[in-house]
């Protein structure tokens, strides 16, 4: 299967994501081609290093490529200032130069902390995104975000930092748990829901076969995926207007998360799926979109198998007062105000600081009472 590409044209930062099964095998070959000494340092954790390093690394040395590896522990906790200090102190030790490629391959965290280690280091250097989840593939690689948590909140120190190149080898996706599968397709069902309802009409027809494994639905749907973010990146870089788009479903995830201490009681992409459910349960309440389209949200999720209410996360949770205040946290609050990403209709959102308080808690109340 020939690859697909997506072009970032950001003027002086344009990129390319190259998408489709084999990708790693010819990393080598894409990555001599941005030029640089020709040794490459590899940030990755431990989980992927043990699946898939050795294929990469023999990659990159069939292209006359030396490389060598870092592992950090895999999950959240790693996305913090100690794992960062060891990855840019690391990089030092390996002598990388402004010219040269730090390659992050892994999912969201190891994309997010390399990405953040490259923009500081050297005061920034360039970054490969291999990255190995379904999550990490359609959102995270792409578009430029990069950072760690503090105590005080996730995502709260980074950078805009834009790779100079992503692979997403769809053929990787084929050993992700399905459970972190159908948490990254909550990322793919949202740009359905945020701007294309024809995609979302085709992931409802195709998305049990792309789960199952079909590969042309899969680069079909990351490839979608990615020029939708792209598209939006490209108008709104840093986030000043349109971006925030991306975010459907992500002021109540981001309160779901905290609530559940980023734990794996609750996924990202779980969370995301879950707080689209409600942003168009939020705009059919206030009279913006019918009563069908939460409804069809939600069918399509339980159709595939996934978290769809508050109530199918396992454990306590606050109280819908609780939860509001969670999300007064999020970064997305502007002058004291909450924003939202509601909604007119499947593939019709918009963002929006005009949302009264008791609608939002009534969501929540109901909601935790289904539970
Ligand atoms: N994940 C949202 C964004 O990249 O803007």
């Amino acid at each position: 299967m020939i690859a697909e590409t997506v072009h970032v044209d950001l003027p002086g930062r344009a990129y390319d994501i190259h998408i489709g099964p084999g990708l790693l095998d010819q990393a080598g070959a894409s990555l001599a081609e941005l030029g640089g000494r020709r040794h490459v340092c590899v940030v990755t954790d431990k989980n992927v290093a043990d699946l898939h390093l050795a294929q990469l690394q023999t990659g990159l040395a069939e292209a006359g490529l030396t490389s060598e590896a870092l592992a950090l522990p895999p999950g959240e906790a790693t996305k913090c200032w100690a794992e960062l200090e060891r990855t840019v102190e690391w990089l030092l030790a390996q002598r990388v130069e402004r010219g040269d490629i730090v390659i992050a391959f892994g999912g969201g965290v190891i994309g997010d902390l390399a990405g953040f280690a490259a923009a500081i280091l050297r005061r920034g250097v360039r970054f490969v995104q291999i990255p190995t989840s379904l999550l990490a593939q359609v959102d995270s690689s792409v578009g430029g975000k990069t950072g760690i948590n503090s105590p005080t909140g996730k995502n709260l120190i980074g950078a805009f930092h834009q790779p100079s190149l992503v692979l997403a080898d769809t053929a990787l996706l084929g050993t992700l748990t399905p459970r972190d599968f159908l948490a990254g397709y909550g990322e793919v069902v949202k740009y359905g829901l945020l701007g294309d309802a024809a995609f979302f009409d085709w992931l409802e027809a195709e998305g049990p076969a792309l789960a199952a494994g079909d590969m042309a639905a899969r680069v079909r749907a990351v490839k979608r995926s990615c020029q939708m973010k792209a598209d939006i990146v490209q108008r709104d870089e840093t986030e000043q207007g349109d971006r925030a788009l991306l975010n459907l479903g992500h002021t109540f995830c981001h309160a779901l998360e905290a609530a559940t201490g980023y734990s794996d009681r609750l996924l990202h992409g779980e969370g995301v799926a879950i707080g689209c459910a409600l942003a168009f349960e939020l705009s059919a309440r206030m009279g913006l979109c019918s009563q069908e389209d939460p409804s069809r949200v939600r069918a399509h999720l339980r159709d595939m198998g996934m978290k769809v209410d508050i109530a199918d996360i396992p454990g306590d949770l606050p109280d819908a007062a609780g939860l509001l205040d969670l999300m007064g946290q999020d970064k997305k609050v502007k002058d004291g105000k909450l924003r939202f990403i509601l909604a007119r209709g499947i593939g019709d959102a918009f963002i929006t600081s005009d949302v009264p308080r008791d609608k939002v808690l009534g969501v929540l109340t109901d909601a935790l009472a289904g539970r």
